[in-house]
């Protein structure tokens, strides 16, 4: 497996990618070549075989200078479960602490059952929140758009 850098140039093999393997329309404006410009060196690509076979998008952030966030983790059907995910987010984590970030946050939707076990595999921890949906601690509002998040949480060494 080879994990580098995202091409601005490839955002529309991304983008198609990301619609087959979420399984509907996935489009986002992350999905286009200005943020892979702005933010490469924390949006990666695996390769398996020549193959694109998942990416990781995120930042470091500027309002919290401790910090970096993951966007989004894909990985293709046929390649999940097989240590892609986790070779992704090291791989992020190492090129964020570099940057001098000791805190990843990431969030997910709280039915997403696939996502929060990936997530506590990787250290991750869900952060507390004033309400709860059965009972997981969600973010109401989140996006500013009515959603509802669990926030997720880890330290790097
Ligand atoms: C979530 C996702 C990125 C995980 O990637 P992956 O390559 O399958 O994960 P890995 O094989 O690296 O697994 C890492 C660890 O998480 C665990 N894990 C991964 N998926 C899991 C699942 N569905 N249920 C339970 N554990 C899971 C693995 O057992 C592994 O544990 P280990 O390293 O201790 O053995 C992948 O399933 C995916 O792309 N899903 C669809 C998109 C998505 O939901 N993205 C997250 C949106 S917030």
């Amino acid at each position: 497996m080879r994990i580098r850098t995202i091409e601005p140039e490839e955002i529309g093999v991304i983008r198609e990618r990301a619609a087959r393997w979420w399984g509907g329309s996935y489009d986002s404006d992350m999905f286009s070549k200005w943020y892979v410009h702005h933010f490469r060196d924390t949006c990666l690509a695996a390769e398996i075989g020549g193959e694109l076979a998942g990416f990781v998008m995120g930042f470091c952030s500027q309002t919290e200078p401790d910090s970096a966030y993951i966007r989004i983790v894909m990985v293709s059907p046929e390649h999940r479960g097989g240590g892609v995910g986790r070779a992704l987010y090291e791989a992020f984590f190492e090129r964020v602490t570099a940057r001098g970030r000791s805190v990843v946050r990431c969030v997910t939707a709280p039915h997403k059952a696939n996502s929060l076990a990936f997530h506590a595999k990787l250290g991750f921890r869900m952060e507390p929140q004033a309400e709860e949906r059965d009972g997981l601690p969600v973010a109401v509002d989140y996006d500013g758009r009515g959603g509802e998040r669990v926030v997720l949480v880890k330290r790097l060494a």
